[in-house]
């Protein structure tokens, strides 16, 4: 599954989420003991949201990054796509968030658009990671801060082999109590190990135009947040 490409991982990843998606959230505390609210709200805090800014969560899913970028700057102008109908649906059951349905390779916004655009584990599952960095650069206006919450191949260490278990069996083991699925819960171990390193994503934002890029590991290495800006122009002289 995590081998699939383009249009193929894209179906596969829609048909995934679309079966978990009742209880997308609950699983995420389960299976980080409530640590990914922490995670969420230091992605807002390095989006640095001034008033009314415009700030997309891309992948947004049931959209709790939105709903914390509301939180800490509620006249910002949020915007939460995602392509997989049913999570929108369950995020739209618990808040007044506006949801857009949207491919992350190829959004309806125009160039220049968002002062942030932020994601929650989102890029491992796309279907063409270039473009999807591509796409966010261009809906970026100059100065724009992106910021990436994602899973991400730990380094080894003395915890490896906890990781192992948590990721292989204590994950999917919930997966199949808690939202009766434990095939979905297996493609994420699955995504992670398969997804570019945090090395590898950094060097790839800087490759796409972005400045400042930099990276910080969470959760025993399991977890990192990538930041960058879109360059302003320098006035030619
Ligand atoms: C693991 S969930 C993350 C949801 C949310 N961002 C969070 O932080 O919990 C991944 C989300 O990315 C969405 N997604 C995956 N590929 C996408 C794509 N190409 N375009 C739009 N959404 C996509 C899925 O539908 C799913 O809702």
């Amino acid at each position: 599954m995590s081998q699939l490409t383009g249009k193929d991982r894209e179906r596969y990843v829609r048909r995934t989420f679309s079966r978990i998606a009742a209880h997308y959230d609950l699983m995420n505390r389960l299976m980080t003991g409530g640590q990914d609210v922490r995670w969420r709200r230091e992605t807002i805090r390095r989006a640095r949201l001034s008033p009314n800014e415009r700030l997309l969560d891309l992948g947004a899913g049931t959209g709790d990054l939105a709903r914390e970028a509301l939180r800490s700057q509620p006249s910002a102008h949020v915007v939460a796509a995602d392509f997989t109908l049913q999570m929108m649906l369950a995020g739209r059951r618990h808040s007044a968030l506006s949801f857009i349905q949207a491919n992350a390779l190829q959004t309806p916004f125009a160039a220049n658009t968002f002062d942030a655009v932020v994601s929650g584990y989102l890029m491992r599952n796309v279907g063409n990671l270039n473009q999807a960095i591509a796409e966010q650069f261009r809906l970026l206006k100059p100065g724009g801060r992106l910021v990436i919450l994602e899973t991400t191949v730990p380094t080894r260490n003395f915890l490896s082999p906890f990781i192992w278990l948590h990721l292989h069996v204590i994950i999917p083991v919930l997966g199949m109590l808690v939202a009766g699925n434990g095939e979905a819960y297996r493609y994420l171990p699955d995504s992670t190990e398969h997804f570019v390193t945090a090395e590898n994503l950094a060097g790839q934002l800087r490759t796409a135009g972005f400045a400042d890029v930099g990276f910080r590991r969470l959760m025993g290495g399991t977890i990192a947040i990538h930041w960058g800006e879109k360059p302003v122009e320098k006035p030619s002289s």
